[in-house]
């Protein structure tokens, strides 16, 4: 099984999407059954709510459904996931904070670093923004999810 785990700060927006995506890009590609695929926020202000109305709209939009609640993400998960795909510089920051020995810090990545098309280091956070925020989160983690898929198939010999 190969664990992979999303994360963002309030884990109703991007990493729930990022979940969504790359769960359906997987399902295509007939992979379901070798993954477990999660997500979680670095803050607990949401825990417990289902992913952004804004963002479920989006996403259904694009034949995703985000069925996620939000939950924290803990020192555990270092151990439980293969890959820890961080959607900004500040969840890269604190989700490696909580590792302090630094013997989990090779699972954790930027989602950026496997875009294609995409030249920022950030997914851009939507909360706070207008409507196409949430379309342009959707353009970046489609292109980053299908690279790392990619490059998981590579690693892993699928
Ligand atoms: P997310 O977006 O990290 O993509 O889930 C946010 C959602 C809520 C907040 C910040 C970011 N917030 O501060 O409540």
């Amino acid at each position: 099984m190969i664990n992979v785990l999303f994360v963002c700060l309030g884990n109703i927006c991007r990493s729930p999407s990022a979940e969504g995506v790359f769960k359906a890009l997987v399902k295509d590609e007939g992979l379901d059954e070798k993954f477990f695929i999660d997500s979680a926020g670095t803050s607990a202000y949401h825990v417990g709510e289902p992913a952004d109305s804004r963002m479920r709209k989006h996403a259904s939009r694009r034949n995703i459904q985000l069925t996620s609640r939000s939950r924290k993400f803990g020192r555990a998960d270092f151990v439980k996931f293969d890959y820890i795909m961080v959607m900004d510089g500040g969840n890269y920051e604190d989700v490696i904070s909580m590792d302090r020995s630094g013997e989990y810090q090779e699972k954790v990545f930027m989602m950026t670093e496997f875009s294609a098309l995409y030249a920022g280091r950030d997914v851009p956070d939507p909360y706070y923004g207008g409507d196409a925020g949430f379309g342009e989160v959707l353009d970046i983690l489609e292109d980053s999810c299908r690279g790392f898929l990619e490059e998981i198939k590579r690693d892993n010999e699928l």
